[in-house]
């Protein structure tokens, strides 16, 4: 087990790499587990004792002792976190303001934001294929100054006070694209209610996790989505409208970035993508159809079909660079069983010549034919198997070739969805 006080976990591709049972697995061992970005387009699976809770807010840590936090870098659908906190109270699963902690700060997702998203992704002629959960416009206020705080929606005058302030340029702005103007101001009642409620959770994220850092407590930051989904160093204009990377965590909690200790890459075994945007080793054929079926490859947050795709090391590489990993968990390498052979890109040919690392452009990354190494797969299922000794050869190999072409120590091997499916390489 990682041993240290604060620990960064990231998605290495697209999302959905299965962050939220790596979080679950090592959250026994932390006393906080901390969203920094995105909001309630992740969706986050954790599966214990039979039964599969999905998670769009609540940080993955929720079934262990641990503080959960949701930071100031975060947008949030108080609608959403409401169904979630009721959704686990029905599991048996209590999620009171001890045990939650939401910073007074967090941005909230309005209405407005969420027919804005709709709205503009309607009009794009190249789509992004958004969640539709109204993250990119959370974001754009927030950086525009014109957010609304979740301190504010449990303060009935402020909130009365800030909307009136903002509802006229959001009319202004839903109906130039179509809309109703009416959402502006839609719900405000709902919102306040929910504020009412939420108020005992308000805390300063940056001061619980100093404090407890300081008290030699254990803090493990939770990303979402995935790093080429980062909107810096992201497939642009294909991402969220976060940053992804581990760096952002330190930023977002308001941690220095000397405090970190571990950063863990979550990667699969080969590659998905939901949402439009450049996969170089997309299968569009039956390898792309095993993969998406034996891997349950649709989206948690909105049902969507993922694209699937053959391991792509180029792609590693630059989210290797970009978090920093000291170390990585390979999941679904379950889902490879039954394909005579497996494929991993090794590098990609464009214009003429054979490149090892990513293109900056997305137009170029779109352009890049994939070039492939072939191993030899495996019949067996493997989602028995406990030990890495355990593994058939074929399996092995694919990993041990995993691990020195990205250079990464394997943390972890995952071989299914739960918790014990789960082993130290
Ligand atoms: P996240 O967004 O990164 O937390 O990942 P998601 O929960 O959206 O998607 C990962 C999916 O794969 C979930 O349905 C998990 O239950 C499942 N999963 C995670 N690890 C494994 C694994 O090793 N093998 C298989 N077959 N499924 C896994
Ligand atoms: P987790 O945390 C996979 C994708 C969307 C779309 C793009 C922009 O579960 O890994 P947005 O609604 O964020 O403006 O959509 O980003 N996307 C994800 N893909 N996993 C996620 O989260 C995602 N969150 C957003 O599909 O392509
Ligand atoms: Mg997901």
């Amino acid at each position: 087990m990682i041993d240290n006080m604060f620990t960064i976990i990231t998605g290495a591709q697209f999302g959905d790499e299965g962050k939220g049972k790596i979080v679950d697995m090592m959250a026994a061992e932390y006393d906080i587990v901390a969203r920094f970005q995105g909001g309630d387009n992740a969706g986050h699976t954790v599966v214990a004792e039979g039964k599969t809770y999905k998670l769009h807010l609540v940080p993955s840590g929720v079934l262990f002792d641990a503080r959960l936090l949701i930071g100031p870098g975060t947008v949030m659908n108080p609608g959403i976190l409401m169904k979630e906190i009721a959704m686990l109270a029905d599991n048996g699963v209590e999620v009171t303001p001890a045990k939650l902690g939401i910073d007074a700060k967090t941005s909230i997702i309005m209405p407005y934001h969420i027919a804005l998203d709709a709205l503009r992704e309607s009009k794009r002629t190249v789509k992004i294929g958004t969640t539709n959960r109204g993250i990119g416009f959370a974001y754009i206020d927030k950086v525009g100054r014109d957010e609304i705080q979740m301190a504010d929606i449990t303060d009935k005058k402020r909130f009365a006070k800030r909307l009136d302030e903002l509802a006229p340029q959001k009319e202004m702005a839903i109906k130039e694209m179509g809309g109703d103007p009416k959402i502006a101001r839609s719900q405000v009642d709902e919102y306040i209610e929910i504020g009412r409620k939420l108020r005992p959770y308000i805390t300063d994220v940056s001061r619980e996790i100093n404090l407890a850092l300081k008290d030699g407590k254990k803090v493990l930051a939770e990303g979402a989505q995935g790093s080429h989904l980062d909107i810096i160093h992201g497939t642009q204009k294909f991402v969220t409208s976060s940053s992804t990377v581990a760096g952002s965590a330190c930023a977002a909690l308001g941690v220095g970035p000397k405090r970190v200790d571990n950063v863990i890459g979550v990667i699969k075994a080969y590659i998905t993508r939901v949402g439009e945007g450049p996969l170089p080793t997309e299968q569009k054929n039956e390898v792309g159809e095993h993969l998406q079926k034996m891997g349950g490859e649709f989206g948690t947050t909105t049902g969507r079909p993922r694209r699937c795709g053959w391991f792509d090391l180029p792609l590693a590489k630059k989210s290797i660079d970009l978090n920093g990993y000291t170390g990585l968990a390979l999941t679904k390498l379950d889902v490879l069983g039954g394909l005579d052979v497996l494929k991993v890109c090794t590098g990609y040919e464009l214009d003429g010549s054979t490149i090892e690392y990513p293109p900056e452009l997305s137009d170029d990354l779109a352009r890049c034919k994939p070039v492939y190494r072939e191993i030899p797969g495996w019949e067996e299922d493997i989602s028995g198997v406990e030990v890495i000794g355990g593994l058939p050869d074929n399996a092995r190999e694919y990993i041990e070739l995993l691990e020195q072409l990205m250079k990464v120590k394997l943390e972890y091997i995952s071989v299914g969805p739960g918790k014990k499916q789960t082993f130290m390489k």
